[in-house]
Formats: structure tokens, C-alpha cells, sequence
């Protein structure tokens, strides 16, 4: 199910590590597969450990232990907000309720119209910029309350009309 692009991507990761240990590019093989289909399908997470040589189970141990790795669809942009203490008490459990009100949703829910999933984060290691928050676990906003992230969601909101963000094509897979 992974384009021929994306197994070139694992390769290119497998050959950084010595021949028996190819195991060692898992991460950065769900990542890459992660990207392409946007969440990790039972059927995607076999392929990796197919082309690793890894026990299936192994895969999923480590697609289930972090918590970039998505199990299920989710919207195109995914916000993930960091929530721990010093955070929280800087501004961010201000901006998820924020985020929450203005998208309509709780932490772990998409919206309905497939834009925006809504998670909350663990210290993300930028504790002095509070509210921080993580789109699509690439691009993060420092001192994301009030306004800015109004803009932001407006932003990603069009950036989501024009097919931008996380691929929707993957909901029917398993
Ligand atoms: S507690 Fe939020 S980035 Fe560290």
C-alpha cells in the first residue's frame, strides 16, 4: 500500500544503520508511512515491519508507545497542546480551552468536517514559550494564546479547503 516513493524514503533510512539491524529505522519508516497516508492502518503497520523484518506485534509496540504515531484518521491539521505544568500554568491550559471552544471539540476528537483533531501534549521541551502547541508534530507555534491562535486555526482551516495537511484518503483502510 506504500507508494514506491515512500518505500525508497524507508530504504534510504534502513541503509543509515549497519546491515542486521535494520530494525532500527522503525521510527522513521512509521513516520515516513505515517505522512504518506495519513494515520498508520493495521495493513500500513504490517508493511513496515514487512520490509524491516520485524514481528508485527514489535511494529506496533512502538506505533502505540509515542504518541505521534496515529492509530486512526485524523483531521488534516492535528494541534497538540501542551498541557503540563508549567505550561498550563503559563497560558496553555488557556489556550486548549481556547482551542475547544473555537474548533468545538475535546482533546482526542476531530472536527466534523475533517479539518482540525484536537490532542494534548506532553512537555515538548519549549516550557519558557508557553502556550506551545505542535501541528501535525512538524510545525510549532510559541506563545500560541489568545488572537494568534485564532489566526493559526484560521490559516490552517483555508490551508485544509485547498487539500493541504494530513491526507483524508486513508478512513476505509483497516
Ligand atoms: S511543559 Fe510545555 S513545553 Fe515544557
Amino acid at each position: 500500500m506504500l507508494s514506491a516513493d515512500a518505500r525508497a524514503r524507508i530504504d534510504r533510512e534502513i541503509a543509515k544503520y549497519p546491515a542486521d539491524q535494520r530494525q532500527s529505522a522503525v521510527m522513521s519508516a512509521l513516520a515516513i508511512a505515517q505522512r504518506e497516508q495519513g494515520w498508520l492502518s493495521t495493513a500500513a503497520i504490517d508493511e513496515v515491519a514487512s520490509i524491516l523484518g520485524m514481528p508485527p506485534v514489535a511494529v506496533y509496540e512502538v506505533a502505540t508507545f509515542y504518541a505521534m504515531y496515529d492509530l486512526k484518521p485524523t483531521g488534516r491539521f492535528k494541534l497538540t497542546v501542551c498541557t503540563n505544568l508549567p505550561c498550563a500554568l503559563s497560558g496553555g491550559a488557556a489556550a486548549a480551552e481556547h482551542l475547544k471552544a473555537r474548533l468545538g471539540v475535546d482533546f482526542g476528537e476531530t472536527t466534523p468536517d475533517g479539518r482540525f483533531t484536537l490532542r494534548e501534549g506532553e512537555c515538548m521541551g519549549a516550557c519558557g514559550d508557553a502556550p506551545v502547541l505542535l501541528v501535525n508534530n512538524l510545525r510549532m507555534e510559541s506563545w500560541a494564546g489568545g488572537e494568534k491562535l485564532d489566526r493559526l486555526v484560521d490559516e490552517l482551516a483555508a490551508a485544509a479547503d485547498r487539500g493541504e495537511g494530513a491526507p483524508r484518503g486513508g478512513e476505509g483502510g483497516r
